[in-house]
């Protein structure tokens, strides 16, 4: 039977996060001064194993979960991801799967992701020029890995989509590039407003891009973009369309904030339940987990922590006392 949280939401989504680590660096997610080498990323025994974390999506499927996501940090560092797809796939098969990575390992496992289930993949990717590409992801390549990946991806049939976070200053000259580059391949770039997520990204709202602006420094290029309806309930981008026909998305988290319809959970590689992006801290389910639970100990442990939840933090920001070190990290928590 479905879940409504205190406000009326039911659970559809459950994003998962595989790992907190990630072989990039974008300074709005894990800055190297933050993320270097004596940062304690999760040990091995306190990570979920693929196993567990099929037993939670049969848990939540009962409860109306439609949507998984696999995140990370870059979930394709996790060995063997296809057997997790796999996992998934047969554990509720009419889910809508998608992966969300940077893309740069993703030539080399597409077609086994396809192969093990996977319906699409969403690939970060915030500049087509090297000197920008590098300087967001804070490392020394560009981005031919990541376009090779989305390449292949397309390639064997999955679907893509872009995710481009846009920082004022730094790479909103990448914009028009990368719409010009993929409108006609019939990816959708979707643009995000940079978020204050987690405690180390030094989130200030000078460095916002709102999505009025974005779109209208397209239609400068482009020409006007107009509206698309939604495709799903509680979908997070708004969806425009140019006169060329290709399909932009914006995410407007910041100046338009989506708490009304978020029906969203979030499972962090440790096993802990958030039901909030902007959570302090999870619901952990390892004991229930170790401890041998069934699944339907499981699916009553979710529900009664999805029933409880008001989370509303976007819509509530400026009258939040929510200190920002209190809050997870992205890359720990799964974007
Ligand atoms: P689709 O199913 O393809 O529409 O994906 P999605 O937009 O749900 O997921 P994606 O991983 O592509 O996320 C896009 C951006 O939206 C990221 O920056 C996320 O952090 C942000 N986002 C996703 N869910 C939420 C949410 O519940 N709250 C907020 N504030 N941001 C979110
Ligand atoms: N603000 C907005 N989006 C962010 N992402 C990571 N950190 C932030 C932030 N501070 C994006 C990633 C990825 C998605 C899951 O979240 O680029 O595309
Ligand atoms: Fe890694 Fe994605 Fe965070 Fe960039 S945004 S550091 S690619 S997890
Ligand atoms: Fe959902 Fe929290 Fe994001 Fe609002 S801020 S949309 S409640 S995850």
């Amino acid at each position: 039977m479905e879940a409504l949280d205190r406000r009326g939401r039911p659970l559809r989504d459950l994003r998962i996060s595989v790992t907190d680590r990630c072989n990039l660096r974008c300074t709005y997610c894990m800055p190297r001064e933050h993320f270097g080498p004596d940062h304690a990323f999760l040990p091995k025994s306190d990570i979920l194993s693929f196993e567990h974390i099929a037993d939670v999506v049969g848990a939540c499927k009962d409860l109306g979960l439609r949507k998984i996501r696999i995140t990370g940090g870059e979930p394709l560092l996790r060995r063997d991801l296809d057997v997790l797809v796999k996992l998934l796939r047969d554990v509720h098969p009419e889910a809508d799967l998608a992966l969300t990575t940077n893309g740069v390992l993703l030539e080399r496992h597409a077609e086994r992701l396809l192969e093990a289930g996977l319906d699409r993949v969403t690939v970060s990717m915030d500049a087509l020029s090297t000197p920008v590409y590098s300087a967001m992801g804070d490392v020394e390549h560009g981005p031919e890995a990541t376009l090779q990946g989305i390449e292949k991806a397309r390639a064997v049939g999955l679907r893509v989509k872009v995710n481009c976070v846009v920082r004022a200053g730094v790479n909103e000259g990448e914009l028009v590039p990368l719409v010009e580059h993929f409108g006609p391949l019939g990816v959708p770039v979707r643009f995000i407003e940079f978020m204050d997520v987690g405690a180390t990204n030094q989130w200030s709202l000078d460095e916002v891009i709102t999505s009025k602006k974005v779109r209208s420094m397209l239609a400068a290029h482009f020409g006007e973009v107009t509206p698309l309806d939604a495709t799903a309930y509680g979908e997070v981008a708004r969806r425009w369309r140019t006169p060329q026909g290709w399909e932009i998305g914006t995410i407007d988290s910041i100046s338009a904030p989506f708490c009304g319809d978020c029906t969203r959970a979030r499972l962090a590689a440790d096993g802990s339940v958030h039901t909030c992006l902007f959570s302090t801290e999870g619901k952990p389910l390892m004991p229930l987990i170790k401890a041998g639970a069934s699944r339907a100990e499981i699916q009553a442990a979710v529900r009664s922590i999805w029933t409880e939840r008001s989370d509303a933090y976007s819509e509530e920001r400026s009258k939040s006392t929510q200190q920002p070190s209190e809050r997870v990290e992205m890359s720990y928590i799964g974007g």
